[in-house]
């Protein structure tokens, strides 16, 4: 088998459990970077990443990585690539570049023109055949990735990013991105046979990623398609005897005792459009309950609550840190020994709350949520 250097990206704040996961996945040693991890692999171990991985947005084959300064450099590094055994001619492709370093003399646009230019004329060269661009829809797509003072290039063989659940069909306003929410529930250290709360669940995302955990559900495999399926020098009964794989493995009759309530109707009735599209609307129960007052409904002791607050982004920090206070001292009242897992943007005056009521943190980690910046805390008494 034909071992490649493939790159994966994830969440900022995430590299070393979405490195863990992929090791596990694929059997393989997987090295962490800054929101993205390197491996070594065959095209059977991207295929099953992109299938089974809840950590990873999306998979890239590494096709160069060298230093650059100018555009003339990234031209001459493209521009010796071979392309032809990737494209078949009657397929459209598209560039689409990412500058992180800004001292380079050029943009992101500049950087995608001169790599597509590079692709189409190494492809005239050895083909006589002019490749089509197509920027919107393209079957194949590049990635060129400037940071520090190299060039990543890169053959995505994902798509749409992973992150992009397939049973999102009710999209909360502020939805958590799957692969925090994934993130979190291993942070939380949940195991199949505890209970487990999220008491502002909103769309449903938390208990929903717990669910799929449980039944062995991989989120890639229910999407409608990879792009890896489009490669033409991929083996399609080879990935074809990987889905069924995959698919034996799946355990629909598992059922957790796995929770979401929120004081909100509409996300309620939302959050069971998306449980329902998961396929794990038997092991979630759904709750129409205000967090602020627990002891008044929750009559279990959850082993875990897991959970997203508001940002605040519309409060002021005066009732957002007063939201806080009220929700630990709710907790404490009704469920005093739950092990408590939060993503928040005030990593300070919530870790002085919690360790105000004696709670001790045992984990905290900041991550990147989109353009935010938010923490993961997990802490118990
Ligand atoms: C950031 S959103 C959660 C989003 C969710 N994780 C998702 O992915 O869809 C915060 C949620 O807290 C809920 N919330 C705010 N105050 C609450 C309260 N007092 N009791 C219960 N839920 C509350 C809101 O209705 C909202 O759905």
């Amino acid at each position: 088998m034909q071992y490649f250097e493939w790159f994966a990206t994830t969440v900022t704040g995430l590299e070393d459990l979405a490195a863990k996961e992929v090791g596990e996945i694929a059997g393989i040693p997987v090295h962490p970077d800054i929101g993205k991890i390197f491996f070594k692999g065959t095209f059977e171990h991207a295929a099953v990443i992109n299938y089974s991985s809840t950590l990873i947005n999306r998979v890239y084959l590494l096709l160069a990585r060298e230093e650059i300064e100018t555009l003339e450099d990234l031209y001459r590094i493209t521009r010796r690539l071979d392309y032809t055994w990737i494209i078949d001619p009657s397929q459209t492709f598209a560039v689409k570049a990412e500058r992180h370093n800004k001292r380079l003399p050029f943009t992101s646009m500049d950087a995608a023109a001169w790599t597509g230019r590079a692709i189409i004329e190494s492809f005239k060269a050895s083909a006589n055949i002019r490749l089509k661009v197509n920027l919107d829809n393209p079957e194949i797509e590049f990635y060129c990735l400037l940071r520090d003072s190299e060039v990543l290039l890169g053959l995505d063989t994902t798509g749409e990013s992973l992150h992009r659940r397939y049973y999102r069909v009710y999209a909360h306003r502020a939805g958590l991105q799957p692969t925090i929410a994934s993130a979190m529930i291993k942070i939380s250290g949940w195991k199949r046979s505890e209970s487990l709360l999220d008491p502002m669940c909103g769309g449903g995302t938390i208990p929903i990623e717990a669910a799929i955990k449980l039944k062995n559900i991989s989120p890639g495999l229910m999407k409608r398609g990879i792009r890896l399926e489009k490669l033409k020098f991929v083996d399609l009964d080879a990935l074809k005897k990987i889905k069924k794989k995959i698919e034996d493995s799946i355990n629909r009759d598992a059922v957790a005792d796995i929770t979401g309530s929120d004081a909100s109707p509409k996300s309620i009735e939302g959050a069971g459009r998306n449980i329902e599209a998961a396929g794990v609307s038997d092991t979630v129960k759904l709750m129409i309950r205000d967090c602020l007052q627990m002891d008044k409904w929750l009559t279990w002791e959850p082993d875990h609550i897991v959970t997203n607050p508001p940002y605040g982004i519309r409060m002021n920090v005066r009732d957002i840190v007063g939201f806080y206070r009220r929700f630990i001292e709710s907790v404490l009242r009704a469920s005093p020994n739950s092990k408590l897992t939060i993503i928040i943007s005030k990593p300070r005056t919530f870790t002085s709350i919690l360790e105000e009521k004696n709670y001790r943190v045992t984990s905290s980690r900041e991550v990147m949520y989109g353009r935010l910046r938010a923490t993961i805390i997990s802490s118990e008494r």
